[in-house]
């Protein structure tokens, strides 16, 4: 007898129980529904019919690979981000909620400016962040999005040409931090916004991250500020005089991460929260507020 669509989510829930899967039930749906190109609803609706055969192989290996903890990002590899479903594989993290926090805070950003801008995303991953500006923003905005790792990069591409025609309106370039960027976006910048790695190398860090995830884009050095520093202390060179910074942070680096800012010139700097109150992201403006004195 044929499996309906049911009973292959029964088969990949079963499959998954036991395995140290927090939420069988839930990565079940996510697993049938990648396996099958349906979503949720849809599967609603055709949980009765027969299954394609394929699709219930299919299904059953994305579980083998779940049960070994492999993280259900990259076993179904896709990942949702503000408005965009993005391909996510072991070349680059999985973009995270507070993230999200990250990219809305530089979105904001260049609302306020009443006028088209220019965004860099240092250390762009899977494009996340300057996607998730070219998505909510186009065609008000130029995005510069770089990396040092060209296997992300390479990732960051294929969900760029996910946006049409609207992508033209991002660059993708390679290098470490500032190098990348060309000579001609100094002093053009509106907005930079990174998610830097900012884990210390001693730091012990979940099993399913430590395992799965690349370690260059977690780790920065020994205190963990490495990588922070050299995005707080380049900032100055490309932002436009009334320009923002917007800068992911580890929660308990707030302190250190508001020196780092104001030693830098930063007229202004706060620490804003991610969506749980932790203190997760650097907001510095390099001249704002100077002016308006008196
Ligand atoms: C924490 S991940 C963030 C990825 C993505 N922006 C996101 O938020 O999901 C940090 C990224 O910085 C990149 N990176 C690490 N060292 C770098 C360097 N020296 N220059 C540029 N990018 C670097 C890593 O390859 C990785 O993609």
């Amino acid at each position: 007898v044929t499996a309906t669509w049911r009973d292959v989510e029964d088969d990949v829930r079963a499959l998954l129980a036991g395995t140290g899967v927090d939420d069988p039930a839930h990565d079940a749906r996510r697993i049938v529904e990648q396996a099958s190109g349906w979503d949720g609803a849809e599967l609603v609706v055709h949980a009765d019919e027969h299954a394609v055969a394929r699709a219930h192989e299919a299904a059953l290996a994305l579980a083998e690979r779940r049960s070994t903890g492999e993280p259900l990002q990259y076993v179904i590899g896709r990942w949702g981000f503000r408005t965009l479903d993005l391909m996510v594989d072991r070349r680059v993290l999985i973009p995270r909620p507070e993230t999200e926090v990250v990219a809305g805070i530089a979105i904001d950003a260049l609302a306020g400016l009443g006028r088209d801008g220019v965004v860099v995303d240092l250390g762009t991953g899977s494009g996340a962040i300057a996607l998730a500006v070219v998505a909510e923003r186009w065609p008000h905005v130029e995005v510069w999005a770089s990396d040092a790792s060209p296997d992300a990069l390479a990732v960051a591409r294929a969900n760029l040409a996910g946006l049409g025609r609207r992508g033209a309106a991002a660059r993708i370039v390679e290098g470490d931090w500032y190098d990348a960027l060309p000579d001609a976006l100094r002093g053009r910048v509106d907005v930079i916004v990174s998610n830097p790695p900012y884990v210390a190398a001693n730091e012990v860090l979940p099993l399913a991250v430590a395992d799965w995830e690349p370690a260059a884009a977690l780790v920065s050095g020994p205190t963990g500020l490495e990588a922070i520093e050299r995005v707080v202390a380049g900032a100055h060179e490309w932002l436009t005089d009334a320009g923002t910074l917007v800068v992911e942070i580890g929660e308990t680096q707030g302190d250190a991460v508001l020196t780092l800012a104001t030693d830098a010139g930063f007229a202004t700097a706060r620490i804003a929260p991610d969506l749980t109150g932790r203190d997760r992201v650097l907001v510095a403006t390099w001249a704002a507020g100077r002016p308006t004195r008196g």
